[in-house]
């Protein structure tokens, strides 16, 4: 220790003093060069990125392949969609109607009925009084809930309550609901007592 501290006190090993010098160009020079040649190799090698990710699709069909489907399956999740938004708050979501809100519609005479015109005339316009569901009476009254939907919202929710909760009737389409609606000549809520006598 008594050693170092002697031959630091010699003038001959004085502490070297810092200067001020530029740091020379070409350090940035070469540090931008190998920024650029990283940046010209990452993007030939993608990096950890893979491809499958970033271009899943080798062809617009296999795109086509991923969208969603047209037909039958689109029209019953519509349907269903709608329904629990419009319907569903008093007929149930499992269709099974609510005492003292609105009779059910699974296993309703009224729904599963093999002609759609009866059924469609019933949101297209409502009932008010009595009718029978499934030997049931019931004499209430329902506004006209499907009249603001388009031909073809009334229809998936039409099909939809028609092939769920057990129920297996045929689809409705756009077009019934189009002929049903041209054909109102009153709209005014019809009577139960009438609905009954209706033809299907
Ligand atoms: C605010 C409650 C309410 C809403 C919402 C409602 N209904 Fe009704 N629905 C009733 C009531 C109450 C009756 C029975 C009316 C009567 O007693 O005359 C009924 C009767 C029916 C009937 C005939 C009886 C049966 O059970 O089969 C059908 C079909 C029907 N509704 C379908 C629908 C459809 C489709 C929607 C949606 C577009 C809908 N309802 C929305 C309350 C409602």
């Amino acid at each position: 220790m008594s050693d170092e501290n002697k031959s630091c006190s010699t003038p001959s090993n004085a502490e070297p003093t810092a200067t001020r010098s530029t740091v020379p160009m070409w350090i940035f020079a070469v540090t931008l060069v190998l920024i650029y040649l990283g940046a010209v190799f990452f993007d030939h090698h993608s990096g950890w990125f893979s491809a499958k990710v970033y271009a899943p699709y080798g062809s617009v069909d296999e795109v086509d392949l991923y969208q969603p489907k047209s037909g039958a399956a689109a029209q019953l999740a519509r349907g269903k969609q709608v329904y629990e938004q419009v319907c569903g708050l008093c007929h149930g979501t499992d269709g099974a109607g609510k005492p003292g809100q609105a009779p059910p519609l699974a296993g309703s005479e009224f729904v599963i009925a093999k002609g759609v015109s009866r059924l469609a005339h019933i949101p297209l316009l409502g009932v008010t009084g009595g009718i029978k569901v499934e030997g049931k009476d019931w004499n209430m009254s329902m506004a006209a809930m499907g009249a603001a939907l388009s031909d073809s919202d009334l229809a998936s929710v039409l099909t939809y309550i028609r092939s769920s909760w057990g129920n297996k009737a045929e689809a409705v389409t756009a077009d019934d609901v189009k002929g049903v609606r041209a054909s109102i000549k009153n709209p005014s809520p019809m009577n139960g007592p009438d609905v009954m006598k209706m033809p299907e």
